[in-house]
């Protein structure tokens, strides 16, 4: 794809009508060009109207992020700051990044992610403008195995922020979804380098659904629920300022505390505390329990007929029970 069409698309944002001779006048190219740019749009789920005699129109408005605000605030607070119009993961970029010697609190942020990684090796999804997808690379002087808890720790963080923006109702799934009313809202997907005794880096990635909430929910045939769904409009900037803000804080506390410091938050979040629930294993195993809590370490406990039962977060997924 030309990146004509993140500039056609900008130009939309501006202009309540926009003709095709217009924006290919401004931009300096073939009128031609625009029409494939528009086409390219429509392919990628960016609604553009062509309407006779008046030109193009955006049929929602799209909520740009503001990199040169953005970087001004980040840079000044400390952070190297990387910004993409387009990218197919920033996980895989900062991966890559820390192996260069990219520094401790290097953030990346994507306007749209196109290769979106999940955990258990999904698939992320998010079309340009409906979500926001970014990583934090985070220089550790724990172990890798003290980290185990970490994605855990992040799950409460944003919790605790999406409550902070008002979203009550917000809870973490184990090891680390983030729900709302039992609909996927954000995911995390933390990666981790270094040896078992020695400092780490973790590449902790983020994805939160802002709109689209319902169509994603039936292009990965799970429910998907979406901020503005219950906050209405929201200022995509201002919900990844509060994201990065309250990730920063949190991790530097986890590295004095561990996990053992967000424990006993992280049970009071947990959608499923004290349900009834199904652990599936790698193995197809489906393990019916009651869920008691997390150790220090974040490994689900899990009251069964046989006593307790502890799983660790790569092994298995969390499902409410079947009837
Ligand atoms: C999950 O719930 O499976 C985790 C999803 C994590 C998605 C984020 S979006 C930013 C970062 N880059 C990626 O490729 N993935 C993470």
């Amino acid at each position: 794809m030309s990146t004509v069409f993140l500039e056609v698309l900008r130009q939309l944002s501006h202009d309540d009508f926009a003709s095709g001779e217009h924006i290919a006048r401004r931009l300096g190219c073939s009128r031609a060009t625009i029409n494939n740019a528009v086409r390219e749009a429509n392919e990628a789920g960016v609604a553009v109207h062509a309407v006779q005699g008046r030109g193009y129109r955006l049929a929602e408005p799209l909520d740009w992020l503001n990199p040169s605000a953005l970087a001004g605030l980040l840079e000044s607070a400390g952070f190297r700051f990387h910004y993409f119009e387009r990218l197919p993961s920033t996980n895989t970029f900062l991966l890559d990044e820390a192996r260069h010697g990219a520094p401790h609190r290097t953030l990346a942020v994507a306007e749209w992610q196109t290769e979106g990684r999940g955990r258990r090796g999904r698939s992320w999804l998010a079309s340009l403008g409906n979500g926001l997808a970014f990583s934090l690379l985070w220089r550790s002087g724990r172990t890798a195995a003290e980290l185990s808890g970490l994605s855990l720790a992040v799950g409460v963080i944003l919790v605790r922020t999406l409550r902070g923006l008002g979203l009550a109702q917000s809870s973490v799934k184990w090891p680390n979804d983030i729900l709302v009313e039992g609909k996927k809202l954000a995911g995390v997907l933390i990666e981790l380098s270094g040896d078992m005794l020695g400092p780490s880096t973790a590449v902790i990635g983020v994805g939160l659904n802002l709109h689209g909430g319902d169509s994603l929910s039936r292009a990965v045939g799970q429910p998907v629920t979406d901020l503005s769904a219950h906050l209405g409009r929201v200022d995509r900037n201002a919900v990844f300022l509060a994201l990065v803000r309250a990730l920063d804080e949190g991790l530097a506390r986890f590295e004095q505390g561990g996990f053992a410091a967000f424990r006993a938050e992280w049970n009071a979040c947990h959608a499923y505390h004290e349900h009834t629930v199904d652990v599936l294993t790698g193995q197809d195993e489906r393990i019916s329990g009651q869920a008691v809590g997390v150790d220090d370490l974040g490994a689900l406990l899990l009251e069964t007929p046989s006593g307790v039962r502890r799983f660790h977060s790569g092994e298995v997924s969390l499902r409410g029970a079947s009837s």
